[in-house]
């Protein structure tokens, strides 16, 4: 579903390949492009279609690492197809377009072309459902393997692609759906993923199927799965919304600390929408594993690596993986350059949360990031308003962007600045947005021209000058 007109029509060079990103309207059908226009990632989404549906219906068995199973696709066409793309990386055994079976080819590793009969008219719901089964520890796509097997189950958690190990989908921020995950497992592990747990069933002995559903737009990357012998929670927020907490027994001596952190989460939740308005979300919780070494903004679950919790707790990193529910679920990204919009903001939600403690404010801590990085250090050359492929998630994406954040309310002051970011969350919540529409509404709010401000935070190599005689204040 998209509730935002894409970006423009546009080539991008990359290596070798001139990649037609969207094709131009006319009579005659068309293919639908392998990409959503997206410069960093030219093959992630798709074009022709959006999807507003994922029906994920799976079998795992952890001891052999054998997934199997379906997805079926609710899409609707936004252009005359005569085929179209998947984003995805298993092996396919049938695709059915319109209850018609379709001829489907892989183009590059983790694009799949699918055409059917007969071309697809404009404007018209389709249904799609590809069938699969694959060892997704062992596909590699651009060098990389998502997936991650662990002793007892598996993770399909990452960023910026995940779903490619696991089900067939347009990969890209601007197209988020509904979800419904269907996953049967061994009795002896549990299988999680996002959203409200409907119901567990049985059909034969020894497996047992876990049953989620998201109700809420949600990204195709904040779409996982965690299959292992987690230990499983469940209880109510104080508003009544279910909480769902899993643990990697295997977490040893991290364990207490990770509970003592994620546990607290309805109350860090609390804080951030006094924050930031409402949450958006059905749903609250948490899973820990020792299969991963960051944190990920899974919708309405956020998934941890036991790291965070080696020396204590840590609710720094929940209320980070939290505040993205608002910056980067419920807001996403229009294109992965705009990745200070995800990071900076849940970065500087750290530094909000500090302040609620009473452990150091906010420009307290901005100032501190700023002090520890020597002008001449490399932390300055990244930038985070486009940071680029390689350094889509480099520290400066975090700490830099957060210390423009503070610049922001510096300049603005107090009321303007929560004004400003509760205009954001209200303004696109279920949608997506560019820095460019941040600024624009910034500016809008507060009255001030702040178009310097952001050019020298988001936008310039080297470190800003600051104090009375600088062009910027922290
Ligand atoms: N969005 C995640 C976080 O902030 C970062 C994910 C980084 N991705 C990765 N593959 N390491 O917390
Ligand atoms: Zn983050």
């Amino acid at each position: 579903m998209r509730l935002r007109t894409r970006a423009g029509l546009g080539a991008v060079t990359t290596g070798l390949a001139t990649v037609l990103l969207a094709s131009t309207a006319s009579a005659a059908p068309a293919p639908g492009a392998p990409g959503a226009g997206d410069p960093y990632y030219p093959y992630a989404g798709n074009g022709g279609y959006d999807v507003a549906h994922y029906d994920i219906r799976l079998t795992y068995q952890p001891a052999t690492d054998q997934l199997a199973g379906t997805t079926t696709i609710l899409a609707t066409t936004t252009q005359e197809l005569t085929s179209f793309d998947l984003d995805f990386g298993l092996q396919v055994s049938s695709i059915r377009v319109n209850n018609a079976p379709a001829a489907f080819r892989v183009t590059r590793p983790g694009e799949l072309e699918v055409t059917p009969v007969r071309p697809l008219a404009k404007h018209q719901p389709i249904t799609v459902v590809v069938t699969y089964a694959d060892t997704p520890s062992k596909v590699v796509i651009d060098g990389y393997t998502a997936w991650k097997k662990t002793p007892d189950g598996a993770l399909a958690v990452d960023e910026p692609q995940n779903a490619q190990w696991w089900y067939p989908s347009d990969d890209h921020p601007t197209d988020k759906a509904t979800y419904d995950v269907s996953v049967e497992v061994p009795d002896d592990v549990a299988a999680l993923s996002t959203g409200t747990l409907v119901r567990k069933t049985k059909q034969r002995a020894g497996w047992t199927r876990w049953n989620w559903r998201s109700t809420q737009p949600q990204n195709t990357y904040a779409t996982t799965l965690e299959v292992g012998k987690f230990e499983v929670n469940q209880s109510a927020t104080p508003d009544g919304k279910p909480f769902t907490t899993a643990y990697d027994p295997s977490a040893g001596e991290s364990l207490a600390a990770a509970k003592a952190s994620v546990e607290r989460t309805p109350e860090i939740v609390g804080f951030l929408a006094s924050q930031f308005g409402p949450y958006p979300f059905e749903a609250e919780g948490g899973v820990v594993s020792t299969g991963l070494t960051f944190a990920l903004e899974a919708q309405t679950r956020p998934v941890y690596s036991t790291k965070f919790f080696v020396s204590g707790a840590n609710t720094s990193v929940v209320a980070h993986e939290n505040a993205h529910q608002w910056f980067g679920d419920s807001v996403s990204l229009g294109r992965w350059s705009d990745i200070w919009l995800n990071e900076g903001f849940a970065s500087y939600a750290e530094y909000l949360w500090s302040e609620h403690q009473g452990e150091g404010t906010a420009a307290e801590l901005a100032q501190y990031a700023y002090d520890s990085h020597p002008a001449d250090a490399p932390f300055w050359q990244v930038l985070p308003g486009d940071p680029g492929v390689a350094a889509q998630f480099d520290d400066a994406v975090y700490d830099r962007g957060a210390m423009a954040v503070q610049a922001l309310r510096t300049a603005v002051g107090d009321e303007a600045f929560f004004a400003i970011l509760r205009g954001w969350v209200a303004q696109h919540r279920g949608g997506d947005a560019r820095i460019s529409d941040f600024v624009a509404l910034a500016e809008q709010v507060s009255g001030k021209p702040l178009r310097q401000l952001f050019q020298t935070w988001l936008f310039t190599a080297g470190k800003p000058a600051t104090g009375p005689n600088g062009t910027v204040t922290l």
